[in-house]
């Protein structure tokens, strides 16, 4: 029988949860089909954990859709990626609005298509004033893009003497950041049995905390992420501190 983690407590919840959803193309090759195959499985199982999110009350959830890098994949795959992204803002927008659930993107709106640009725009107008899960979609994004564009601006300002350097704190650098409002994720999860960030979150993940799953993410199930989620509630947070029996 298929295991199955009950929610998890309210309580234990993380405020923040962003997902690295890695292993669709070798789902899809494992079962001799092409990796576009992989993508549309994937894109189900966005729909089941987005589903779950919002359910157990979660505040915040963000998955990382498109890096930057991933332009470097074949043009066919890219189009057939942006093909599921277009579909799943269009599709889905009505049923997120239905189930109180705020869309915004983060990452670089210059290079995708003008349609794919207006759609999410369209979308996050749409959904603005709702107050169940906030959800950030990835898209296009790349964190050392974001850091260095970031520094730009500032360091443009700053020229014009519009910006005293000396108020470039952790906390403004961090305001100037296209996540800026949204806290930073307490835990990252990544699919597929790969330990890296692969350029997601960056700046932001400097205190999460990360889980890795073995398993593909068109496999990842709404238990797997309770599982996760309860794998979280269990790990002691000290954000460089020690604890007090520590001290003592
Ligand atoms: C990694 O699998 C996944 C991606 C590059 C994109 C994730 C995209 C989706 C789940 C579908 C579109 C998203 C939305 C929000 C509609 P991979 O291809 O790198 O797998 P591999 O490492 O096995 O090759």
């Amino acid at each position: 029988m298929a295991k199955t983690a009950p929610p998890p407590d309210k309580a234990s919840l993380p405020n923040h949860v962003a997902i690295v959803m890695d292993g669709n193309g070798r789902w899809a090759s494992k079962r001799m089909m092409p990796r576009a195959a992989g993508h549309v499985a994937g894109v189900s199982t966005v729909r089941t954990i987005v589903r779950a999110a919002n359910d157990i009350g979660l505040p915040n959830l963000t998955l990382y859709a498109f890096s930057s890098e991933n332009w470097k994949r074949p043009i066919t795959e890219v189009s057939h990626l942006m093909g599921l992204f277009r579909a799943y803002v269009r599709e889905d927008v009505s049923q997120l609005l239905e189930n109180n659930v705020r869309v915004r993107f983060i990452g670089n709106r210059s290079r995708a298509s003008e349609d794919i640009v207006a759609l999410m725009k369209e979308s996050e107008q749409r959904t603005a004033a709702c107050t169940g899960l906030n959800l950030t979609l990835a898209f296009d994004y790349g964190s050392q893009e974001e850091i260095a564009a970031a520094a730009r601006d500032m360091a443009r300002e700053a020229a014009k003497g519009e910006l005293d350097p000396e108020k470039i704190t952790t906390d403004f650098f961090a305001s100037r950041l296209s996540t800026a409002g949204t806290p930073d994720p307490d835990l990252v999860i990544r699919t597929s049995g790969e330990y890296r960030l692969s350029n997601f979150l960056l700046w932001q993940s400097a205190y999460s905390e990360f889980v890795f799953v073995d398993k593909a993410w068109p496999d990842f199930t709404r238990e797997d992420f309770f599982e996760a989620l309860d794998t979280f509630a269990q790990r002691e947070r000290r954000f460089g501190a020690v604890t007090p029996e520590a001290v003592a």
